[in-house]
């Protein structure tokens, strides 16, 4: 009788455990980080994209991606239609995974080419807006994401082209 429990349980935990998954990349901004890790590295962009960023942000993205940033909690999880909801792009869920090259794609021709929902904005938006929005939805990741997206972005640009190291 207690191994048929445990079974019928089982799945329910599995499921609580599985949802806050986005734990091991937390919201935890402002966390001290461990002593032996190394000062934040710099970032690509100034405080002034940051800003010019955070109005276009909101009158283009904020209806989809929330003012803050923050999306969709169920991310991970596809609707009816076997969609995506918008998700959060604050550095919980995993926009840290592509390079600013792909980010920029994303923004300019949208979701809808690769299967997605989320509109292209290349007829609204320059290449300066693009990169103005990304700095300020950047903004919003720790030092510890931010960190890991700069290793991975300049493993990307090594394979495309020599580094511009600027
Ligand atoms: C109509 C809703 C909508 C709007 C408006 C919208 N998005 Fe999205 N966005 C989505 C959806 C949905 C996805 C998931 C992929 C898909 O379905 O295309 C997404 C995905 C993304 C991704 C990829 C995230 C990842 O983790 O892979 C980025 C980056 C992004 N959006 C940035 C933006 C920015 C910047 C703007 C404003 C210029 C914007 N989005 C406007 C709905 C939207």
């Amino acid at each position: 009788m207690k191994i048929r429990l445990m079974i019928l349980l089982l799945p329910g935990l599995m499921g609580l455990t599985g949802c806050g998954n986005p734990q091991d990349v937390t919201t935890s901004v402002d966390q001290p980080t461990a002593l032996s890790q190394a000062l934040p590295i710099g970032r690509w962009y100034s405080q002034a994209q940051i800003s010019r960023g955070n109005p276009l942000f909101q009158e283009h993205c904020a209806s989809c991606h929330k003012p803050d940033a923050s999306g969709t909690p169920n991310w991970r999880e596809t609707n009816v239609e076997g969609k995506y909801p918008p998700p959060p792009l604050n550095g919980t869920a995993h926009t840290w995974h592509h390079p600013l090259s792909v980010l920029r794609r994303t923004v300019s021709v949208g979701g809808v080419p690769l299967g997605g929902t989320m509109p292209g904005f290349s007829d609204r938006l320059n290449a300066q807006q693009i990169d103005d929005i990304l700095a300020w939805v950047q903004s919003h990741w720790s030092d510890e994401i931010y960190r890991i997206w700069h290793d991975r972005n300049a493993q990307a640009n090594k394979q495309l082209r020599p580094i511009n190291n600027g």
